[in-house]
């Protein structure tokens, strides 16, 4: 059993006592932490057009809040004041390879709820307001010193303040404070309010998790059985009962819809697997752009070969969502939203080609013994999902 941190519980104890119930601040969660990248750095990523940034100034009372989204210039940066802003820059796992140790210690969570790593800079009094997530976040103290305020129960319909492009709340109750240095860490179950502020030079990394909404779930149900041909059953009521007012609909055929859309679920059974694949392993939306510019010519397993026999090897595209599943004899493998099913697969070549970061030519010579494996291997080398790299050379 894996130890959580340095907590003294076990992952899975961490999973049964805190995750999505309550917060847990874990001093020195990584010991004598220095961040692998720099304000400087930072600034850097959010002057690039592909990387989605935001600047958030406060602008002296508590409900004024200047949200600007990157790319940001020199220029910009110049005309920002001495104190209270915060500069957020999305997806650094992505663009900055050297971040993603940071998320190695999370493997134990399923890689599909993970969202990214958020990487925050803000000088003295910089913070993004008192506010809540949807969603599951570690916040990892980079540099300097934040004050947290968090409260000790979710929060729904809190009020907010209006009129501002930002989420604040303009009420908010804490019930601990903390101030974190850098290496100590805060998980925070999701809509558990928090208001974080720089009480100096400033770092902040955000895990963050993510899981589909309701509603996002049955859209991806309804394509699925749309595209599919399933459930195409009509709205029925053999136990109709004679009306007096013809234009009334009853609590009967309320009733009725929701006793049919219980049944498009059930019919929905055999196609579950496949929506959530393709759902959660969609591009992000900011992401499409540069996955799409690792599209390639078509390759063949002697062309794939050769490149193994080169001393090549396979890495996978940052932007590019992996996820697979047994399913009978073989498997699915699900990467952007598209399913490739192998029929005959072992376990071993679905890690392969869908879990781990890299293929080796060991790791070839392996799935060549599979034509199946190896045509799918193709294919994701042609989509960009798997990249080549030469010994000594960098992606990105
Ligand atoms: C921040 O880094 O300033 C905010 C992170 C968060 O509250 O989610
Ligand atoms: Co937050």
């Amino acid at each position: 059993m894996t130890a959580f941190f340095n907590t003294g519980l076990t992952q899975q104890q961490f999973l049964d006592q805190y995750w999505q119930k309550k917060p847990l601040l874990i001093r020195q969660a990584f010991a004598n932490f220095e961040s692998p990248i720099s304000p400087d750095e930072l600034a850097g990523l959010a002057s690039e057009a592909d990387i989605e940034s935001r600047l958030i100034v406060e602008k002296g009372s508590a409900s004024s809040w200047q949200v600007s989204h990157g790319p940001f210039s020199d220029q910009d940066f110049t005309d920002l004041p001495k104190s209270h802003w915060t500069l957020l820059v999305q997806d650094v796992d992505k663009h900055v390879p050297e971040t993603q140790p940071l998320l190695t210690p999370f493997q134990f969570i399923p890689n599909w709820r993970r969202d990214d790593l958020m990487i925050s800079y803000a000088p003295i009094g910089g913070s993004v307001g008192p506010h809540t997530d949807g969603y599951d976040v570690f916040l990892l103290q980079g540099l300097g010193t934040r004050k947290w305020q968090v409260t000790d129960k979710a929060l729904h319909d809190t009020p907010l303040i209006e009129g501002i492009d930002l989420q604040v709340l303009s009420e908010f109750e804490h019930a601990d404070e903390w101030l974190l240095a850098p290496g100590d860490m805060l998980y925070l179950p999701p809509h558990f309010g928090h208001h974080g502020v720089a009480m100096n030079d400033c770092m902040t990394f955000s895990i963050g998790f993510r899981a589909p909404k309701q509603t996002e779930a049955m859209d991806a149900v309804l394509n699925e059985l749309l595209e599919q041909g399933l459930a195409k059953r009509h709205y029925n009521d053999p136990d109709l009962q004679v009306v007096k007012h013809d234009h009334e609909i009853g609590p009967q055929a309320v009733e009725n819809l929701k006793q049919l859309l219980h049944q498009t679920i059930d019919d929905a059974e055999p196609v579950l697997l496949n929506t959530l694949g393709k759902l959660v392993t969609e591009t992000k939306p900011s992401l499409i752009d540069l996955a799409d510019a690792l599209f390639s010519e078509s390759i063949s397993s002697q062309e794939v070969m050769k490149q193994f026999d080169q001393g090549d090897t396979l890495q996978k595209s940052p932007y590019h969502r992996f996820a697979w599943a047994k399913n009978g004899m073989g498997g699915d493998i699900f990467v952007a939203g598209e399913v490739y099913r192998l029929a005959q697969c072992q376990r071993e070549h679905l890690i392969l080609l869908a879990d781990n970061p890299e293929i080796t030519q060991r790791d070839w010579q392996q799935l060549s013994s599979e034509p199946e494996a190896v045509a799918t291997l193709c294919l994701l080398i042609a989509e960009g999902a798997w990249l080549w790299q030469t010994p000594g050379d960098t992606i990105n």
